[in-house]
């Protein structure tokens, strides 16, 4: 395949635990491509269903149009050659054709903003999140306020009628503050999860 050299292209990343503003981030950078006149197109998976259909929605209220899809491929069937720049919300629970499609997009002169959590509720990394942060050229780690004692969190924590989720429940939970709550490394809880100094004696 040939591309462009003479464009531009490159992938970013927003991530961070939930209430971290991440979607904020997404529409701020959005309205600076709207500012800059480029043909963007903005996209997010169909599983996240909170409050609206086919909108980005942050805590805050703010919003701007999305196309749901079902599958990374979908994005291919939506742009053409005239789009400059992609934006994905919520890219965690897309599956891993995600990293090809958002690789192949910038290396054919497309810029990549995608946001999403970089951890689930247990504190493990979400697979596609991973690779995405290691192949990208911009990395903006977002912090929340943890809800217990004030200090910057970087985790998100599921709790399940008041209390925490266990260990190996399962990874996709939709929702909001009803089930979940921003904690710092200190005071997020996760039931049955493998102790650190176990693990540290089997190293
Ligand atoms: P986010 O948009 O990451 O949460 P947010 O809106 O609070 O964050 P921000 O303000 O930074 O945009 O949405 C996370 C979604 O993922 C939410 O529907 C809950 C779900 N989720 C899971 O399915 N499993 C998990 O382990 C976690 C932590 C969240
Ligand atoms: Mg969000």
């Amino acid at each position: 395949m040939l591309f462009d050299i003479r464009k531009e292209g490159w992938i970013e990343v927003i991530c961070g635990p939930m209430f971290a503003g991440k979607t904020e981030e997404l529409i701020r950078r959005i309205h600076r491509l709207e500012y800059a006149k480029r043909k963007y197109m903005v996209f997010k998976p169909i599983i996240d269903n909170r409050y609206d259909k086919t909108d980005v929605v942050s805590h805050s209220g703010v919003n701007h149009g999305a196309i749901a899809i079902a599958s990374p491929r979908d994005i291919l069937q939506h742009i053409d050659h005239t789009v400059e720049a992609v934006a994905i919300d919520e890219v965690q629970f897309f599956d891993e054709d995600i990293v090809i499609i958002c690789e192949y997009l910038a290396m054919n002169g497309t810029r990549v903003v995608v946001s999403g959590l970089d951890m689930d509720f247990s504190g493990e990394p979400f697979p596609v999140m991973k690779e995405l942060l290691v192949r990208a050229e911009f990395v903006t780690k977002l912090t929340a306020i943890c809800m217990k004692c004030g200090a910057p969190a970087t985790k998100s924590q599921r709790l399940i009628n008041g209390k925490p989720a266990r260990f190996d429940d399962p990874i996709i939970l939709v929702g909001a503050s009803e089930s979940y709550e921003a904690r710092c490394r200190h005071c997020h809880e996760v039931a049955d999860r493998p102790n650190i100094l176990d693990r540290l004696k089997e190293i």
